[in-house]
């Protein structure tokens, strides 16, 4: 497909510093792939690049989904009333350990990834389970939606289910490298990422292991951190020398660096000193509110995070977040962000609109490169948004049409998508 065109419509992205700004009825130029940025009237030197004309509809950047694991979209929305551990006794390991059979995974899948190819985002990073073949399998398919995505074979070696736990360190490391091997080259929007699971899953060996691979390989790791308070005292009792969840994954080695950075899903009960260790390595926090309410685990300080510079995305950690949408999360980190305020630290600010949509757009997408913003040079990530089913008197503007689809995402429709370019939706 031609990579020259321009989108015209009512254009808003964020920039760095979390403003948004805002064209409406205005010309967003793909040049190539990537984003030549907004203008008012088209340049001369685009004159000849075709135009899409969706005059009147919301055009905003694609959207990144940080977290997400892809074989718990069977149950989504099905058996919260419990907290974490129990939770993956009863319902993820259950679900997962069916993934061993490729037909079944095959069948789950293709809804976990047509739904997320039908969905706002563009990029996502992803759990699959601890069978190679089942992720090898999702990976194709992925792949073949021309989303961007990375995608985790899990390691778990120890405190799994009966049908859910690798048998010991050893073949663990060897058949994660085998896959590495295997799909580190193999596609166009796919790499595989380390992903161990968190670490009550993964032994000391193991978890040295993973943390090797990644820096001999320059292969990227994601985990959770600090969700829940019981998974906290369990990690201080499985690796007692730490001197808290973040240094014990930073003692091996799997806080990642800024060329290779990690992706830490939670982060909840976050110190000030696993602040300063997630800044000096410069891992990504996926911020997964839904999940958090659901599972009771309680509200990450996200004011406090963006205050100390880390850097931040949404996650909708499908299944314990019961849907894949991220404009929805967004809407979610600002609420959960009011309660944080008002009953836990009234020094930290609840998150405002042009916060939430930086995290669910550039804050998350910066993971990826240069992506989730209409500035020159970034790559062409971009939703077209349909939202005249509304019905209201009120005069908006374009920031409030914007908005108001983070509360009620059911009153819109996604047109179009387009991911580095190419129109996938
Ligand atoms: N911690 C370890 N595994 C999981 C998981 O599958 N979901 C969530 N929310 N937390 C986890
Ligand atoms: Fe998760």
């Amino acid at each position: 497909m031609n990579k020259d065109f321009i989108l015209k419509g009512d254009i808003l992205y964020s920039t760095e510093e979390m403003i948004i700004e805002s064209y409406p009825d205005s010309y967003l130029i793909c040049n190539d792939g990537k984003c030549e940025g907004v203008f008012t009237s088209i340049p001369e030197a685009y004159k000849g690049f075709p135009i899409e004309d969706y005059s009147g509809k919301i055009i905003i950047p694609g959207l990144t989904d940080l977290h997400a694991h892809a074989p718990q979209y069977t149950f989504r929305g099905l058996g919260m009333d419990m907290e974490l551990i129990d939770w993956l006794n009863e319902n993820a390991f259950p679900e997962e350990a069916h993934f061993e059979d490729l037909e079944y995974a095959k069948k789950a899948y293709s809804i976990f990834v047509d739904d997320l190819k039908n969905s706002a985002t563009t990029r996502a990073v992803i759990f699959g389970t601890l069978h190679k073949e089942a992720t090898t399998l999702l990976m194709d398919m992925l792949d073949e939606t021309d989303l961007v995505t990375y995608v985790g074979k899990v390691n778990m070696d120890r405190n799994g289910s009966e049908g859910l736990c690798e048998p010991d360190s050893a073949t663990a490391i060897r058949n994660t490298k085998e896959w590495i091997e295997n799909t580190k080259n193999k596609y166009k929007n796919t790499k595989p990422i380390l992903t161990p699971r968190f670490i009550p899953s993964c032994s000391d060996e193991l978890m040295h292991a993973i943390g090797e691979i990644s820096s001999s390989e320059n292969i990227r790791i994601q985990s959770h951190l600090s969700e829940n308070p019981f998974e906290i005292r369990w990690v201080k009792e499985l690796v007692p020398h730490s001197e808290n969840y973040g240094d014990a994954y930073a003692g091996f080695n799997a806080l990642g660096n800024t060329d290779t950075p990690a992706v830490m899903a939670h982060c909840v009960y976050v110190s000030n000193e696993e602040i300063e260790l997630l800044k000096e390595h410069g891992t990504y926090v996926a911020h997964c509110p839904d999940s958090n309410m659901n599972l009771s685990s309680g509200i990450a300080p996200i004011r406090k995070l963006l205050n100390s510079k880390i850097n931040v995305g949404l996650g909708s950690d499908v299944a314990a977040g019961a849907s894949l949408s991220i404009v929805q999360a967004m809407s979610h980190a600002i609420q959960v962000s009011k309660m944080y305020w008002r009953y836990v630290n009234s020094s930290y600010a609840p998150l405002k609109f042009n916060e939430a949509f930086y995290i669910g757009t550039l804050g998350g997408g910066k993971y990826f490169g240069k992506v989730g913003s209409f500035l020159k040079g970034y790559e062409f990530d971009a939703l077209v948004i349909d939202d005249s089913k509304i019905r209201s008197t009120r005069a908006t503007t374009l920031q409030e049409r914007c908005e108001r689809m983070i509360y009620l995402p059911a009153e819109y429709t996604l047109i179009s998508k387009y991911v580095k370019g190419q129109k996938i939706v």
